[in-house]
């Protein structure tokens, strides 16, 4: 008896011993923590715990679940096959192992559950294994990606480099994102990217853990999707005359250049890019902005406008008067067609409509509009006016007929002027308070505050040693601070718990008015993108900036193996902008 309680206090005190020891050897790397040895990742995982020792990489073998669904196991694949170039080692040549398993319903830390999937993701690293756990490729995805991070820079690279040190820090990560939506919205039609130029976009959202590519088709400027029932939108549509010199409300100087011969996406290049953007966890949706911005639609097709034209491809910018006519059949016809087309080619469940910068002028002086209005028996009320409600009408017509083809709406936040198509998301740009009213209302909206989230702004306040941008100042401590809960009216109550769950994502906008080429855009993307990045991923408790700011550190030797431009304001050095 007296033995076994010996025993008993022996197991106990040995027990104790062995727990403080662990202890001792582990470290949380969350906030305040030891920036020294905590690993650059941005963004930063929700959870990290570094212990002791570490993985040998080269050479392990790398075992993948049978339950992997085919997108999954060819992600992890083509890392596995990356890593043996890379660090020049065979696969499955030493004795330590990667797996890569399933588990269901792991307990995202957030609302993760956008399209769906559980993004959420486990990585438990030891001296003979690390043990990589997601629910779905989306999770499987950032794992990878953490794991990268923890690599060598020379990950990145396409050389072989068997000199680097191919380690990885024995560790546990839970993971999952604070926001199911993470978006960048890139517009083409201002100024054209290439498909290729599209896919290194691509490339660096994959890095960023975001999950939606918008992708902002056409506008005033230029249109720039086939649609095969229209081919005069890509053949008029996508070219303008000329283009403005300097910024629109000050200048009255063109170039004289015509623009955007050639410059549209053919079917077969829309659906190259939507599977390039699916092997990489990334869902695009298109944009189809109507019943404004529509110039180049209407260049093409003069007889949808309220006054019949003749009307050219804006060389300018800014908001047209002349928009879509809401008052003729042919209008509705030719926009259930497009997107007829742009339901086909895109499989995203969210078909972006705009509804943005509508003026109502043409609409309010059009019989045919005026008829329309009558018809719908719409009136004026103390809020808005009948043909702000006429737009209602058009918005929900759509929503209705995408809603057939089992799509819902995504609309810039103008479409709260009047009635909100049921189960509309709002993707609220000018202030964070009309996403707060959408979630009022019950409505998901998707954050984009042009504040803190558009990057056409400057980046320095030394504007006059800045290529042309939009505006304001917005440097990448700016963007990093952003908090989509806010907001700007200051009696305004708080939103509750379920109002929140409403607010579904951020999204960084990219408008193109004055990024005329792809040198440019990265100049004014990175590195305000990994601020983004860590915004739409990091809850607010777990956000760090100067383990943010050292991780930018390790980003930028990316960006540099990638062959990425950036800008170098934050690192405070001098730049001379192409
Ligand atoms: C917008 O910036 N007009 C959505
Ligand atoms: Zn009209």
């Amino acid at each position: 008896m007296c033995s076994s309680i010996d025993n008993l206090i022996f197991f106990v005190m040995r027990a104790i011993t062995l727990f403080c020891f662990v202890m001792a050897m582990t470290i949380s790397c969350c906030r305040n923590s030891d920036l020294s040895i905590c690993p650059d990742i941005v963004p930063f995982p929700q959870e990290m715990t570094l212990s002791r020792g570490t993985f040998d990489v080269a050479g392990a073998s790398i075992i993948v679940s049978e339950e992997l669904d085919g997108l999954s196991k060819k992600y992890i694949a083509d890392f596995a096959s990356h890593l043996s170039e890379i660090t020049g080692v065979k696969e499955g040549t030493s004795r330590n192992r990667i797996v890569f398993m399933r588990e269901e319903s792991m307990q995202p830390s957030c609302d993760s559950t956008f399209f769906k999937v559980d993004q959420s993701y486990s990585i438990d690293i030891s001296r003979r294994s690390v043990l990589v756990k997601a629910g779905s490729m989306n999770g499987f995805v950032y794992a990878v990606q953490t794991l990268k991070q923890m690599l060598p820079v020379e990950i990145y690279g396409t050389g072989q480099a068997s000199d680097a040190e191919w380690t990885l820090p024995c560790c546990t990560v839970k993971d999952s994102p604070r926001f199911g939506y993470r978006g960048m919205l890139l517009d083409v039609s201002r100024y054209f990217s290439t498909v290729d130029e599209i896919k290194k976009f691509i490339d660096m959202m994959e890095i960023s853990k975001m999950n939606v590519f918008h992708w902002h088709l056409t506008d005033d400027q230029g249109w720039r999707i086939e649609i095969k029932k229209y081919p005069e939108l890509t053949a008029t549509g996508s070219k303008r005359r000329h283009t403005l010199v300097g910024h629109h409300h000050v200048s009255n100087t063109y170039d004289g250049r015509p623009y955007g011969e050639g410059m549209w996406y053919s079917h077969e290049q829309v659906r190259e890019v939507v599977d390039y953007a699916a092997s990489k966890g990334i869902t695009v949706i298109p944009e189809i902005d109507l019943p404004g911005h529509m110039m180049g639609a209407l260049a093409a097709y003069p007889e949808l406008g309220c006054t019949g034209g003749p009307y050219e491809v804006w060389g300018k910018w800014g908001i047209s008067n002349d928009v879509l006519c809401a008052g003729k059949d042919a209008s509705y016809v030719f926009l259930k067609n497009v997107l007829e087309e742009v339901c086909e080619l895109f499989p995203s469940e969210y078909i972006h409509i705009g509804g943005d910068e509508c003026p109502k002028t043409r609409w309010e002086m059009c019989p045919r509009c005026q008829a329309m209005i009558a018809e719908l028996g719409l009136i004026d009320d103390e809020r808005h006016s009948a043909e702000h409600y006429l737009q209602s009408h058009v918005m929900k017509q759509m929503s209705d007929f995408l809603a057939e083809r089992g799509k819902k709406i995504l609309c810039w936040e103008e479409v709260l002027q009047g009635e909100v198509a049921p189960g509309a998301t709002v993707m609220a740009w000018r202030k964070n308070k009309y996403g707060h009213q959408a979630a009022r209302l019950g409505h998901d909206a998707v954050m984009t505050t042009r504040t803190h989230l558009y990057l056409d702004r400057y980046q320095s306040e030394d504007k006059g040693n800045e290529p042309l941008a939009h505006s304001s100042y917005l440097p990448v401590s700016m963007v990093w601070s952003y908090d989509p809960f806010i907001s700007e009216d200051e009696d305004a109550e708080p939103l509750t718990d379920e109002q929140k769950s409403h607010i579904i994502g951020i999204q960084s906008n990219v408008w193109r008015e004055y990024i005329p080429n792809n040198n440019h855009l990265e100049y004014m993307v990175y590195p305000r993108m990994a601020a983004v990045a860590e915004v739409q991923w990091l809850m607010p408790e777990n956000k760090d900036w100067s383990r943010f700011r050292k991780g930018l550190d390790k980003m930028r030797r990316v960006y540099d193996i990638m062959g990425y431009g950036y800008a170098l304001h934050v690192w405070n050095e001098e730049q001379i902008p192409e």
